[in-house]
């Protein structure tokens, strides 16, 4: 009863399950079911040859997460400015830095640099980074500050950089990323 109601609803569709159902049940009654023949031709037993043996991730083991200490301490190497930063609004505002940036140690190169230690390191000097002579040549150490300005509008430092990004025209996001940034991109502190 509930079933013909259903059907009755479902129409064609169940219509066609149902003659498919019936065909299968019905032990192949309708004419050439090609069995007898060949049925029992040997199955191509081979095994698939082991060639392939998995390769490990690529990535290495993430790390643990910071505890809070932690990311104070970091934080605390910043100026005064950057201490009370929101890194959740940091993390949600650098995922745009993210299509083009890693910042996890070894993580490797995408479009623009790994980011790992930026904080004291030497402008346009990863290793191994194809780098804008501009930026390579640029002389100066990368700070707080010095992020500051190059995100508020990177063309504007150096009209001749690679890193194809308009900026972040907010002052607070700039902030929170930069305190984000630093602890993302520096070895934690012991706690
Ligand atoms: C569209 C890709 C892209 C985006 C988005 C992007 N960058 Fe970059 N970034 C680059 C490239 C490419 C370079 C190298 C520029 C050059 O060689 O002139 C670079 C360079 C840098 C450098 C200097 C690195 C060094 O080794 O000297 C810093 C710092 C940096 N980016 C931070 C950021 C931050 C923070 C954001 C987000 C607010 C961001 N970038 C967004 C592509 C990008």
């Amino acid at each position: 009863m509930m079933f013909g109601k259903v059907a009755r609803i479902a129409g064609l569709a169940v219509a066609g399950v149902a003659m498919v159902t019936l065909a299968g049940c019905g032990g192949g009654s309708s004419s050439s079911s090609s069995g007898a023949a060949s049925s029992s031709g040997g199955s191509s037993s081979s095994e698939a040859s082991a060639s392939s043996t998995p390769t490990a991730p690529a990535t290495p083991p993430a790390p643990p997460p910071l505890t809070d200490a932690q990311k104070k301490e970091l934080l605390s190497q910043l100026p005064a400015a950057y201490q009370n930063a929101d890194l959740s609004n940091g993390e949600a505002k650098f995922a745009v830095c993210r299509t083009c940036h890693t910042t996890a140690q070894g993580a490797g190169d995408m479009i623009g640099p790994n980011l790992w230690g930026i904080f004291g390191r030497k402008a346009g000097s990863e290793p191994g980074f194809s780098y804008s002579d501009a930026l390579k040549n640029a002389g100066w150490t990368w700070d707080a500050d010095r992020i500051n300005t190059w995100i508020t509008n990177p063309h504007a430092v150096l009209p001749d950089t690679k890193m194809s990004f308009v900026g972040v025209p907010d002052a607070n996001d700039r902030r929170d990323i930069i305190a984000y940034l630093k602890t993302q991109t520096s070895p934690p502190p012991a706690s």
